[in-house]
């Protein structure tokens, strides 16, 4: 695995520093946007919030305004929301415990370990959608999060945490693909439980953990109606009256409302004197 992956590593501008914070930012971007729509927008963000504390020390609207057109903004409101721990609870160093990171906002099990693999180098499994097909494959049987986890975290070359977990998302991307994978590629097809048994039905991978549950549909949907508001802040406020309108839903008003105080709720958004608002921008403040 270690040989394969340093012959074809990707290249990718994440995978040259050691920065928690740079880390952090690029697998909350990766969970929902393709690697290359990634690459200029992580630049970009560090650019505009190089730290951890200059992050924190701007208001929430200015990281939403950042991540316009990368979609679930409440990743990006975490994203500030961790970054006010780590300078309150932590005064501004990144936690480097396992317990510290999960306490963090928009942080579960899969972030809290890359940010250990990719940024401290720690020998633990990571274990995203990806590489749970792997192992699942591997062992020729749905495994459960728990056995998935031992099994990501047994794996790992002692020392070798950080090439190891990158080759693995590596494979699970380009090799171990969901559909049509290439185990004639696949530098670990040998001891690998499904390809041996002449890749049977059904792939052990379908009911593994990880395997990702079937996403509601998008159109027409609270969240769409969520995404508009939150893309029209952006421009400047929006007044009540509007807010049906701007939402896609101009035959339906209670919705809006419905749906725009949820967004108020979650902090995402701020209602004074009649408009919405980005949450730390006032009307005027906008470009
Ligand atoms: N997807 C999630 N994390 C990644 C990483 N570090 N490199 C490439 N793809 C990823």
């Amino acid at each position: 695995m270690l040989d394969w992956f340093e012959g074809r590593a990707r290249d990718l501008p994440w995978r040259r520093t050691r920065d928690p914070w740079a880390v952090l930012v690029s697998e909350v971007m990766l969970q929902q946007t393709q690697v290359e729509r990634v690459v200029p927008r992580w630049r970009a963000f560090l650019e505009r919030f190089p730290t951890v504390a200059a992050c924190a020390a701007c208001p929430a609207g200015d990281v939403l305004e950042e991540w316009a057109g990368l979609g679930y903004n409440r990743r990006a409101l975490n994203l500030w929301r961790a970054a006010g721990v780590v300078v309150e609870r932590h005064g501004g160093a990144f936690p480097t415990t396992l317990a510290d990171l999960l306490a963090l906002p928009g942080v579960g099990p899969y972030t809290a370990r890359a940010v250990l693999a990719f940024a401290l180098e720690a020998d633990v499994g990571v274990l995203d959608t990806n590489v749970a097909r792997v192992l699942a494959r591997r062992a020729g049987r749905p495994l459960g999060a728990r056995e998935a986890q031992s099994a990501a975290d047994a794996a790992v070359p002692v020392g070798r945490g950080w090439a190891w977990n990158q080759a693995m998302l590596d494979l699970g991307a380009t090799t171990c693909r969901a559909r049509a994978p290439r185990c004639g590629e696949c530098p670990v097809a040998r001891g690998c439980a499904w390809a041996e048994g002449g890749r049977a039905a059904p792939d052990p991978a379908i009911g593994s953990a990880g395997a990702p549950g079937g996403q509601s549909r998008f159109a027409g949907s609270d969240r769409q109606g969520r995404g508009r508001l939150v893309a029209a802040l952006r421009a400047g406020p929006v007044a009540v009256l509007e807010l049906a309108a701007v939402m896609g839903w101009p035959e339906d008003e209670a919705r809006a409302a419905r749906v725009a105080s949820a967004v108020v709720a979650d902090g995402l958004a701020v209602e004074a004197g009649g408009a919405f608002s980005l949450p730390g921008r006032c009307a005027g403040a906008h470009k």
